[in-house]
């Protein structure tokens, strides 16, 4: 059976020559048992008639931001919770930089910011537009933020020109799309997973954060997302790349993870608190850069509020991964914060030890539920977020 039998496809249209092959688009993306609502861009509309996308795809098709709602039609958020995968074929220079530059002036581009579903983005366009600094720059920072590209082929140009910049073949973009759902222990699953340390203001320049690099929060994204979950990724300031097919929100304040959190949690089934959350923020930040003189100063720090126990405290809660990093009393801290906490698992780690836990590539984990125990021995980071997740999925089928 096809990966993307009964999958909600929303295929955005935007203006280019190439937007013809996008009706074959969704004749494949239906004969593989997906469903598929298109959205069109303004400039989509002088190459291809509305009506054949609506014929093909048997949905009313979306061109408007402000219409949809006056019609009781699909809004751009239904249609971007709606989605589990948002295709953007063909997609114009134009359209990646405003991807790029998260614009939201019309259906497409505000759709594209309110998903968390994977996007997958098929470009198409003159050799020389693909080849241009600006057009490789924007294509290497959607990268980053884990859009996934499919193409452009090389060849003969509808310009004349030859090179690459021809859209991939629809039976290709559907490829890409069904590997964006492998059939893994953690399939049809939404998880997210907070990583990273926070930063919280002492003026515009200065600010208290902690030595978290990010690495164990992002090695478990990327362990979920092998496993075949969809994954968003809330990430506090760090170095790193956003794993492929994770949705990663950048954060940078406890208060900022906190909203990005509670703005989708109602619609995941797993959340792993990873992140090493600022416990207490400077009550009134200086404006300004503070000048030093001769005085001791005085911060007044005000306590932040606890991300994972809000999650927990939800009418109903994801199954709920808490992380406890203790440099004494390791297990006993850690079971009175499962309880503490109504978690589900929490996993503990010794931290102050050289060589292990915060800014290492190694870590040891002894993870614990009501009921149970595993020690997950010293070994990169990678394998222990693969060791993690497979204790994540064997105990939340159980409590399904
Ligand atoms: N956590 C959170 N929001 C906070 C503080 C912590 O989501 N504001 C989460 C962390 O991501 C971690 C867990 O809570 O999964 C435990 O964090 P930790 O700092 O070890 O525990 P605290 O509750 O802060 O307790 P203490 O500092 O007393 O050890």
């Amino acid at each position: 059976m096809s990966r993307l039998n009964k999958k909600r496809v929303v295929l955005i249209v935007t203006g280019g020559i190439a937007a013809y092959k996008a009706l074959e688009l969704v004749r494949c993306l239906r004969d593989d048992g997906a469903a598929v609502n298109v959205v069109m861009t303004a400039a989509a509309e002088h190459f291809v008639g509305r009506l054949s996308f609506q014929a093909l795809s048997s949905e009313p098709v979306h061109t408007d931001l402000l219409d949809a709602r006056a019609e009781g039609a699909m809004g751009h958020i239904e249609l971007a919770r709606w989605a589990d995968i948002v295709i953007v074929a063909p997609a114009t220079a134009d359209f990646m930089a405003r991807l790029r530059h998260g614009l939201a002036d019309d259906l497409a581009t505000t759709l594209c910011l309110a998903t968390v579903a994977p996007i997958l983005v098929a470009p198409a366009m003159n050799r020389q537009m693909w080849l241009n600094a600006a057009t490789v720059d924007n294509t290497a920072v959607l990268k980053i933020r884990g859009i996934v590209f499919v193409g452009p082929d090389a060849g003969a140009q509808a310009c004349g020109e030859t090179g690459p910049g021809r859209m991939a073949l629809p039976a290709d973009i559907v490829a890409a799309a069904g590997a964006l759902f492998p059939a893994g222990m953690l399939a049809g699953r939404r998880l997210m997973v907070t990583a990273g340390p926070t930063r919280e203001a002492i003026d515009p320049v200065r600010y208290i954060s902690n030595k978290s690099s990010g690495k164990m929060g992002y090695a478990i994204a990327q362990a979920a997302a092998e496993a075949g979950a969809e994954v968003i990724l809330v990430s506090g300031p760090t170095r790193l790349s956003s794993p492929v097919r994770v949705h990663r929100t950048a954060v940078i304040s406890a208060d900022e993870m906190y909203d990005a959190v509670m703005a989708v949690v109602d619609d995941v089934d797993i959340f792993v608190a990873c992140a090493a959350v600022a416990d207490y923020r400077v009550e009134a930040p200086a404006q300004q850069k503070r000048k030093k003189d001769n005085h001791s100063l005085n911060l007044t720090l005000t306590p932040t509020r606890d991300i994972l126990q809000s999650v927990t405290a939800r009418p109903t809660p994801p199954f709920a991964v808490g992380f406890a990093a203790e440099t004494e009393d390791l297990l006993q801290n850690a079971r009175s914060k499962l309880e503490r906490k109504s978690l589900d698992m929490i996993a503990a780690n010794q931290v102050g030890i050289e060589g292990l836990g915060f800014d290492s590539n190694d870590n040891e984990l002894y993870v614990l539920w009501k009921g149970g125990e595993q020690h997950l021995a010293k070994a990169s980071k990678d394998v222990i977020a693969r060791q993690l997740i497979g204790l994540v999925a064997d105990r939340c089928h159980s409590r399904a």
